[in-house]
């Protein structure tokens, strides 16, 4: 078991990577947050999978343990399920020293996590992220949002967890889709980091990506990244937390220039890193050899290799749109070398869609 601990966050809290782990739930729980009652949000995916265990192990620690069950997928994180779900802690008069459990994906972490942010001014919140993208990325930085119209993540705020506990057993059940789209942003933070964390991304490749082959040292060495990232900039005003958007500029204008249809977030986000890499070795004197092995690693991971289904000019007209956007148009963050980031770096447009087009050819 792995413990990490966030330090220069306003309230400093936990991060617990293991094997089994959730057995261990209700006394980890106990011993960092106390509480009373504990509510237990799941999809209906995960319910069936592991509420019991997460139930037991919360009971005997002598929680009074009730469960919150909902449809699984991104159309759940909105504000009329979010409404439903005060109503649920009303009726059972849960209050503010008492646990909301977030048992699940990034979309119940987020969602849970609003309403326990929002609801009395906020209850305490356990993450169990039990996607490999959850337990490396959306279940550690204390950002909690529904979707609003058309903005994804538009109607939220910052709010840290008491404690993350993540089971990498629970990884096991996971459709094999899901632990691809997370092994992109493993591939994220390997690129960010370099180092060991490089090496051990490209191990869980190299590994033919099993839920077996996802190690402790992995998942605790990208919660670690987030969780000194996050500390340099908790609510997102220094700019610190840019980095974090590695290969995103340009994966979200995939994902929307594809009407979020044709590539999950990972896929894209694959998609981003490949053109990012391109475009590291071009502004920022990224070796080739880095360069290739960023390549290798994606393709070794059976993420998509080449951009279909669009034009480049539409993708490049939608990174003009990013939500991080300036008057000078997007920020791009690149790399100097694996493991050193620059964010902040104006691409010029020519040169994007020249990448793009790159991407579509590859
Ligand atoms: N807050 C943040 O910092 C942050 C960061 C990145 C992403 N996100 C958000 O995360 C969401 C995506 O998260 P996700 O990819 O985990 O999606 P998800 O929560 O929808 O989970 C993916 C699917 O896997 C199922 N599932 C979850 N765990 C399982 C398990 N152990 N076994 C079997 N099935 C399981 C779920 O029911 C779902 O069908 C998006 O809404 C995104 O905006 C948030
Ligand atoms: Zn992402």
């Amino acid at each position: 078991v792995r413990r990490l601990a966030s330090s220069g966050l306003a309230r400093d809290y936990e991060v617990v990577v293991g094997r089994g782990t959730l057995a261990d739930l209700g006394a980890e729980a106990r011993r960092v947050a106390g509480g009373t009652a504990a509510v237990v949000c799941c999809d209906e995916n995960v319910a069936p999978l592991y509420l019991e265990a997460v139930g037991e192990s919360l009971a005997a620690a002598a929680y009074q343990v009730s469960h919150l069950v909902i449809p699984a997928g991104e159309r759940q994180k909105s504000l009329s399920r979010a409404e439903e779900m005060y109503g649920v802690l009303y009726d059972r008069g849960v209050r503010r020293t008492d646990l909301m459990v977030a048992l699940g994906g990034g979309v119940v972490g987020d969602l849970a996590g609003f309403v326990a942010a929002t609801y009395q001014r906020g209850v305490r919140l356990v993450q169990v992220p039990t996607t490999l993208l959850a337990q490396v990325d959306a279940g550690i930085g204390g950002k909690v949002a529904v979707d609003f119209r058309a903005g994804k993540n538009y109607v939220g705020t910052f709010y840290q967890p008491r404690l993350v506990l993540a089971d990498l057993d629970v990884l096991a059940t996971l459709p094999a889709a899901e632990l691809r789209g997370g092994a992109a942003e493993v591939a994220k933070y390997g690129l960010l980091a370099g180092g060991e964390l490089w090496e051990l991304a490209e191990r869980l490749a190299a590994g033919g990506l099993t839920a077996a082959g996802v190690s402790e040292d992995l998942v605790a060495g990208c919660a670690a990244y987030k969780l000194a990232v996050v500390a340099a900039d908790e609510r997102e005003e220094t700019g610190a937390r840019a980095v974090l958007n590695l290969g995103h500029t340009i994966g979200h204008a995939v994902e929307a220039a594809t009407a979020f249809a044709r590539y999950s977030h990972g896929e894209a986000v694959a998609l981003g890193l490949h053109a990012t890499l391109r475009l590291s070795r071009e502004l920022c004197g990224l070796e080739e050899a880095q360069e290739q092995s960023g390549h290798d690693l994606l393709d070794v991971l059976a993420l998509p290799r080449r951009l279909d289904g669009v034009r480049p000019e539409q993708v490049c007209a939608l990174t003009a749109r990013d939500k991080k956007a300036d008057a000078q148009g997007v920020a791009h963050v690149l790399l100097d070398a694996v493991g050193e980031p620059r964010p902040g770096v104006r691409v010029p447009a020519a040169l994007e869609l020249e990448v793009v087009t790159w991407l579509t050819e590859r």
